[in-house]
């Protein structure tokens, strides 16, 4: 399938800052809401937390170094907030920037496109004191600290993220309480979302100043909804919870409108919205990122509440307990294609976790990550033949890291991390990866040219 794609078809590996850096105290960085939350019990599982994770603030020239042997055209990674403005207003830590300096520098020298996200979940503590999403202020920060980033770096990096996945921000950390701050209220996680998006349309603009010339897009994860039933609640339901967790955040993005259906549904908790806002949330955008995993199931809630989510009726599950569904890439593709006049697309997140073993040969035979990844590529490899332009595929994740309030229970990784030596062992995978990258840039053109003497 390796011709169907572009030559110029950019392959990488995606991470975040909090799930790989550690060093949390070093050289001036804030405290970050992820560094409170797991410090509270119950909240992560065995009390884990990203203090040390994979090292990656120290080790991060090796990690390049595994990164050029697999052969990536590019590295997506996130800014930590507080790494460069401590408090999230107020003044710079030099040293913070100088880390995501020397890391830019690294990667092109090593001839690795830097796709640089400026949120990854890791807001500055102070930031939640005063109020954090689900305040217009924290919105306003945002724009000064991705100023803040992109003067410094914006001779070198040619591709900005303003956000990772927005739904998460605000319903895991504001709505359900599963991911930092933890907080429970609909209200807050409608807010959040709202202030999330703005930031990000703010932001836009001021990124291409900043950075004359190079691309900026944003990252939404889209997860489709299925009923779990042919009966007609079910169906309802699945529209509603495709409304609150996909087009809540395509809508405003590409249209600059939130959806009707769900906004109904959730009439008593309406967005902030001021005068202006949606036009700022919908600037136009150089390129959409879209993570995604898995499906989700839904069925009406006899209480009359929100839809619930139920798990799969069947399929093959990865260790997060999600279904095994390429369709659901391909299909995201092309409706983000057929039904919103998307921007040119990447996917910026796909992977799996597995419980992976170093075996008595030393290495790590995940051959169930290798058929994954080769579904999702051959998923997407079809979006692109129905007319979808995709330019690149993120794997999710370079190296096993901090999966959020599951510890490091789950592994995502091409690389294995042996957390108390901190050593990496590639996995099959890894290999696996590199030849299909190899693959691809080696597949003849689709069309012929002919010599023909004159
Ligand atoms: C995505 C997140 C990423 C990681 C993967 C497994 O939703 O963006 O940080 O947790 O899921």
């Amino acid at each position: 399938m390796a011709g169907e794609l572009p030559s110029d078809f950019t392959w990488g590996v995606a991470t975040s800052a909090y799930q790989i850096e550690g060093a949390v105290h070093a050289h001036g960085r804030g405290e970050s809401i992820w560094d409170r939350f797991c410090r509270q019990p119950g909240r992560v599982r065995a009390a884990e937390s990203g203090e040390i994770a994979c090292d990656f603030y120290h080790r991060y020239p090796d990690d390049i170094a595994l990164m050029r042997e697999l052969g990536v055209d590019a590295f997506r990674f996130s800014v930590a907030w507080p790494r460069v403005i401590p408090d999230g207003t107020g003044p710079v830590n030099e040293a913070g920037l100088d880390f995501y300096e020397r890391l830019v520098d690294g990667l092109l020298e090593a001839g690795i496109e830097p796709f640089v996200n400026l949120f990854h979940w890791d807001l500055p503590q102070p930031l939640e004191d005063a109020g954090g999403w689900p305040v217009r202020a924290t919105a306003e920060a945002f724009v000064d600290y991705a100023e803040t980033v992109a003067t410094r770096l914006g001779d070198r990096v040619r591709h900005w993220i303003t956000h990772n996945e927005p739904y998460c921000t605000a319903w895991l950390g504001y709505g359900l309480g599963i991911h930092a701050p933890g907080r429970t209220s609909v209200g807050d996680a409608i807010a959040a979302a709202h202030h999330a998006l703005l930031s990000h349309g703010w932001t836009v603009e001021a990124l291409r100043s900043a950075a004359p010339g190079s691309a900026v897009g944003t990252v939404i994860d889209y997860w489709p909804a299925f009923p779990a039933s042919d009966a007609p609640e079910d169906a309802e339901a699945a529209r509603i919870a495709d409304g609150i967790r996909n087009r809540w955040f395509f809508d405003p993005v590409l249209r600059g409108e939130y959806p009707a259906d769900a906004m109904e549904r959730l009439a008593t908790h309406a967005p902030p919205v001021r005068a202006g806002d949606m036009e700022a949330i919908a600037a136009p955008l150089d390129f959409l990122g879209l993570n995604n995993y898995s499906r989700m199931f839904v069925r009406a809630d006899p209480g009359g509440g929100l839809p619930l989510t139920v798990r799969a009726p069947g399929g093959e599950l990865t260790d997060m307990g999600w279904e095994i569904y390429p369709d659901a890439l391909c299909e995201g593709l092309v409706r983000l294609h057929e039904e919103y006049d998307a921007p040119p697309l990447y996917v910026s997140e796909s992977g799996a976790a597995f419980s992976d073993v170093v075996t008595h040969d030393g290495a790590v035979h995940d051959l169930e990550r290798i058929a994954y990844l080769d579904s999702y590529i051959e998923a997407m490899t079809r979006a692109v033949e129905r007319g979808v332009d995709v330019r690149g595929f993120f794997v999710w994740s370079l190296l096993d890291n901090f999966e959020w309030s599951l510890g490091y229970a789950k592994r995502f990784g091409l690389v294995y991390v042996d957390y108390p030596t901190l050593e990496r062992t590639p996995k099959d995978s890894f290999h696996w990866y590199r030849e299909r990258i190899r693959g691809s840039r080696s597949a003849l053109p689709s069309t012929t040219v002919s010599v023909s003497p004159d």
